[in-house]
């Protein structure tokens, strides 16, 4: 493998090479078929099945309520999709708390019912045994620290982690659990972008930012904030790529005009 362009589907390995080259990661959210597809031919090396789909795709506030069945039903959608791309899934809030075993097996569940590639789980320490067994079962996994979206309520708020010392030690130290656990990358969420450098420095895995700096080996959005459809939700690390909430509506606005006008269908789109 010497570029970027030549890889054909994207493994751990290729994440490897490019963290080793200096070649930076892109990731995306995806929670169905037609942007899964557009995503994959547009170059993504990674789509996230995120249970971010809680908030864009189910309007709940936060991602708790979504439950395996709900991971497996959009996954199932996104991989028919996706040729190159690695496919990674959130597992929802509840499904590997409970302990190592319950975690294990619904990994094992995603891996087996959706063509997935690799599952990815949030804490760092507390969850480090579970990604260990997860791991050694040949289930690549996908780490995941900082602010952690299914710790909401005992955070209090979204605001950023890591800020005083003693909660940027944690989270180093999460992060050295969680790489020598197994996992393959991690996404840091919302740190300063100094602990991120530092971090991404330290690991021998790539770590994938979001709201944590440029210095990250990759970044990560959930699609919907970075195509201006989620109008509501601006925060300072979301960079809008474009503003289809407002193309949609123009769309939309003239489909209804035409439809009132009887100016569609035409005779050409008629039989
Ligand atoms: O659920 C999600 O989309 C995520 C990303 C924000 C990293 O976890």
């Amino acid at each position: 493998m010497s570029t970027e362009k030549e890889i054909k589907r994207v493994t751990t390995k290729t994440l490897a090479f490019l963290k080793k080259k200096g070649i930076k990661i892109s990731v995306l959210t995806a929670y169905d078929f037609i942007t899964a597809s557009i995503l994959d031919q547009a170059g993504i090396e990674i789509i996230l099945v995120g249970d971010s789909l809680g908030n864009v795709f189910q309007g709940n506030e936060t991602t708790l309520p979504v439950t395996m069945d709900e991971m497996i039903y959009h996954t199932k959608a996104v991989t028919k999709g996706v040729n190159r791309a690695m496919v990674v899934v959130d597992m929802p809030f509840m499904s590997y708390q409970l302990s190592i075993d319950e975690g294990f097996r619904n990994a094992g569940r995603i891996m087996k019912e959706t063509s997935a590639s690799a599952v990815k789980l949030e804490g760092g320490v507390r969850v480090a045994d579970t990604i260990k067994k997860i791991t050694e079962a040949g289930i690549p996994v996908m780490g995941h620290i900082g602010l952690t979206p299914q710790s909401i309520h005992q955070f209090g708020s979204y605001r950023e982690r890591g800020k005083d010392v003693e909660e940027a030690n944690e989270i180093l130290r999460d992060a050295k659990a969680v790489e020598d656990a197994g996992a393959f990358a991690i996404v840091l969420e919302k740190i300063p972008a100094s602990l991120a450098k530092k971090i991404t420095g330290s690991l021998t895995i790539p770590t994938i930012g979001i709201g944590a700096g440029v210095h990250c080996d990759g970044q990560v959005l959930v699609t919907p904030d970075m195509l201006g459809l989620n109008v509501d939700f601006h925060p300072r690390f979301v960079r809008h790529y474009a503003n289809l909430a407002e193309e949609i509506s123009t769309a939309v606005k003239k489909y209804i005009d035409n439809v009132k006008n009887k100016e569609f269908p035409s005779d050409e789109e008629s039989y």
